[in-house]
C-alpha cells in the first residue's frame, strides 16, 4: 500500500509515527513539502517516506490519500487538485464535511472521514470514522481503537470530548503539584500519579462494556476516601461544570 498525505502538521507526524510502530505493511508514504522542517525530520527518520515536489504528484503516486491540512488550506487547494478513481479518501479535516468534500473531490472516490488524536503515535487512542469501511477500520485498529460512526452529524459529539485531553493533563498536574507542595520530589509525585491514572484507565478500558457508575461506586468504600472526594467535587459542582464546558465546546463545533 502506498500511502500519501496532503499537510505534514501535527497530526501527519503522530499518524506516520504509528505506522512505524504498527505491523502495517506500507511500501511507501509521500508526504508534502510543507511544513518543510516537519517534512524533511520525518523523511530523515523514516526510510519510506519521501517527500513530494507537490500535492499533486502526491496523490498521482498514492493508492490512499489522508487529508490532513486546516478547514481554511482545504477549502483552497482541493478544488484545484485532481484524483484517481480507484484511490481512497481520508480526511483529517474536521470541519468540511462529506457533502462538501464529495462535491470537491468527484463523486466516484470512496471518501472517510476520520479523527485520530496525537496517542495515535503510540499506536493508542480512539479513531472516530465515517461512514463505516471495512479497510480504514482494519487500517485504523493497528494504530489505536476504530470506532464506526454511521451518523455524521454524531461525529461532531465525539470531537467535542477531544477537547478534555488538555484539562486531564491539568487534573494530573495539580495533584502531581499537590504532592510537591508537600515535600515530594516532583519525579516522584509524577510517576506515582501518572502510573496510578494509567492502571485506572486501562482497568476502565477493560470494564467499558458495563456501565461506568460501576466503577464509580466500586471504587468507593462506605465513608472512605474516594466516597469523600467524589462528595466533595459533586457538591461543589466540579462534575456540573465539567458537563458545562462540554457543552461550551460542541456549541463552538458546531458553528464552525
Ligand atoms: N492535531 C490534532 O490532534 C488533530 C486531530 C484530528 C483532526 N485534526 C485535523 O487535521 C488537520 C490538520 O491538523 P494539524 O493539527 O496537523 O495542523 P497543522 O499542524 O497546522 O498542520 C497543517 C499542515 O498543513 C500544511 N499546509 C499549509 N498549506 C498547505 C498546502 N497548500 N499544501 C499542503 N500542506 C499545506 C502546513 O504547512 P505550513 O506549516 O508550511 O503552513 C502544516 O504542515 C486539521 O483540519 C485538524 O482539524 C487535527
Amino acid at each position: 500500500m502506498i500511502l500519501g498525505f496532503i499537510g505534514t502538521g501535527r497530526i501527519t507526524s503522530s499518524v506516520i509515527e504509528g505506522i512505524f510502530k504498527s505491523n502495517l505493511r506500507v511500501k511507501k508514504i509521500y508526504i508534502s513539502p510543507r511544513n518543510k522542517i516537519i517534512a524533511k525530520k520525518l523523511s530523515k527518520r523514516f526510510k519510506k517516506v519521501t517527500i513530494s515536489r507537490n500535492n499533486q504528484q502526491l496523490i498521482d503516486n498514492s493508492n490512499w490519500v489522508f487529508l490532513a491540512v486546516t478547514p481554511k488550506v482545504g477549502d483552497k487547494i482541493l478544488k484545484k487538485l485532481s484524483f484517481k478513481k480507484n484511490q481512497k479518501i481520508v480526511s483529517f479535516i474536521s470541519t468540511i464535511d462529506l457533502a462538501q468534500l464529495r462535491k470537491v473531490i468527484g463523486k466516484k472516490i470512496k471518501i472517510v472521514r476520520a479523527i485520530p488524536l496525537p496517542p495515535i503515535s503510540m499506536r493508542k487512542g480512539p479513531v472516530p470514522i465515517c461512514p463505516p469501511d471495512k479497510q480504514v477500520k482494519s487500517f485504523f485498529n493497528k494504530l489505536g481503537t476504530t470506532v464506526e460512526i454511521k451518523n455524521e452529524k454524531s461525529s461532531i459529539n465525539f470531537w467535542a470530548t477531544s477537547g478534555m485531553m488538555a484539562p486531564f493533563y491539568e487534573l494530573l498536574k495539580i495533584l502531581s503539584d499537590w504532592l510537591v507542595k508537600r515535600g515530594i520530589k516532583r519525579s516522584e509525585a509524577q510517576k506515582y500519579i501518572t502510573s496510578l491514572f494509567a492502571a485506572l484507565s486501562e482497568d476502565s478500558v477493560i470494564n467499558s462494556k458495563k456501565d461506568l457508575k460501576y466503577l464509580v461506586k466500586d471504587s468507593q468504600t462506605p465513608r472512605g476516601l474516594n466516597e469523600q472526594a467524589v462528595k466533595q467535587l459533586r457538591k461543589a459542582g466540579f462534575y456540573r461544570n465539567l458537563e458545562k464546558s462540554l457543552n461550551g465546546i460542541l456549541k463552538r463545533v458546531n458553528k464552525v
